[in-house]
């Protein structure tokens, strides 16, 4: 077993980590007061090669592997959590999808404009009645001749203001495939489509979320990802990759709290002493490095699986499980913490007590993935080989 990063690992983290202090932080509290995202910080993240990490050079990706996509997360999301959103949707749920389900042409043609931020790529599986019971989709798709005509409506949409296409997961109002369900990549400007910001939520100010609307909206044939009665399968293998992204940005919120209670704990004084020198305030910061260290090895190792092309959905629901319990629990305990300071937005852990909560809502709440986790265990769930695996690194060609 060999638990060394590698020097490009290194660099990742390095240059991520620098884009989070010069590029994100500056502004950060006003935007997340006015609940204002930032479109220039997302230019920013196309130049800088982090919308296409472990895309292949020959689709104009970085070629990073898997595991540096991870530690982007974990350096953008110790920054801010709206900003490992879009990794999570557009990377994750979005691009790798395509790169992991679609065929050469559709890769060609979608996947450069993705790698590069030319383009913006979102995600919609949820809808108003489909949650956590992701498969009772109402929205449809009737065939008629070269078309499928899309209806329906989807709820809580990750850049549903931004993103130029969307992943779009729906029923199939006639087939004869076993699952009725379809996948599709809906571009934002086709008649029929709109969007809606949702306001006032308790985390992820900063972040665009909405709902979109699809009436009479006709989607080419050659638009759908896989075939029909693929559509609930390209939504799990999606949130495979999103799940991954949010599990490593999790460890990134534990890091920020360690950040900033380390230093509070040292400049703090209470009996003539600094509040990291009290027992019970180590305990605290000792549980946040427990839970920081954890994380790491859960989201490497996925990271890995994904590497050497093994299915990695259990692995991965575990990670996103313990690590965004993790990040909540580090949060609530800066919160303590800083005591009355952490109640306010002069110090930034009550907007990482607020962001962390949210995760462990999105992507599979954490009471989907006790259930996942116990029927692994108890023999009544397993990971099937896939009609596509994500490609393994070192890409070929
Ligand atoms: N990859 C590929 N195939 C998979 C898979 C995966 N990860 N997981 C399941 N499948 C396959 C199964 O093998 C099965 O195939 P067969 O029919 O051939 O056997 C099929 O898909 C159905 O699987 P299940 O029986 O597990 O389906 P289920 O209905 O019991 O699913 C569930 C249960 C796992 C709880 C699922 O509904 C689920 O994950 N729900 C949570 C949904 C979720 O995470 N939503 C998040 C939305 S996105 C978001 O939040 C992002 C944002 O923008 C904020």
């Amino acid at each position: 077993m060999d638990f060394s990063l590698t020097p490009e690992h290194e660099l990742i983290r390095e240059s991520a980590h620098k884009f989070g202090q010069t590029v994100i932080l500056p502004g950060l509290r006003e935007r997340d007061r006015e609940a204002k995202s930032d479109p220039d910080v997302l230019r920013k993240m196309g130049e800088a090669g982090f919308l296409g990490v472990c895309i292949p050079q020959k689709y104009e990706g970085m070629g990073a592997d898997y595991i540096s996509l991870g530690i982007v997360c974990e350096e953008l999301e110790r920054a801010d959590t709206s900003i490992r959103v879009v990794l999570s949707v557009h990377n994750g749920l979005h691009s790798m999808t395509i790169l992991q389900w679609g065929t050469e042409e559709q890769k060609k043609r979608w996947l450069p404009d993705l790698a590069t931020g030319r383009r913006v790529g979102g995600f919609a599986l949820t809808e108003p009645n489909a949650g956590s019971d992701a498969s009772n989709q109402k929205t449809t798709a009737r065939r008629e001749g070269d078309y499928y005509v899309l209806n329906g409506q989807k709820a809580w949409i990750s850049l549903a203001d931004y993103a130029d296409q969307f992943l779009v997961v729906c029923r199939l109002a006639e087939t004869s495939a076993k699952a009725p369900y379809a996948a599709f990549i809906v571009d934002r400007n086709t008649p029929g489509f709109s969007s809606r910001a949702i306001h006032g939520k308790l985390g992820v100010r900063a972040g665009n979320t909405g709902e979109l609307f699809f009436q009479d909206m006709k989607i080419h044939k050659d638009d759908m990802l896989g075939g029909e009665g693929d559509g609930f399968k390209i939504a799990m293998c999606a949130l495979d990759h999103g799940r991954y992204t949010v599990a490593s940005g999790a460890v990134g919120i534990i890091d920020a709290c360690l950040d900033a209670c380390v230093k509070y704990a040292n400049d703090r004084t209470v009996q003539g002493e600094p509040i990291g020198k009290k027992q019970l305030v180590q305990q605290m910061i000792a549980s946040m490095v427990q839970g920081r260290e954890i994380g790491r090895v859960l989201y490497y190792k996925v990271g890995w699986m994904k590497n050497t092309g093994q299915r990695h959905t259990k692995e991965c629901s575990m990670a996103k499980w313990v690590n965004c319990a993790a990040a909540f629990d580090a949060a609530n305990k800066a919160v303590e913490i800083h005591g009355a300071y952490g109640y306010c937005d002069e110090f930034p852990v009550e907007r990482y007590f607020r962001n962390s909560r949210g995760a462990m809502i999105y992507e599979g709440t954490h009471e989907i993935h006790t259930l996942m986790q116990a029927e692994y265990e108890l023999g009544y769930r397993s990971d099937k080989p896939l009609k596509h695996m994500l490609p393994t690194w070192p890409f070929a060609g």
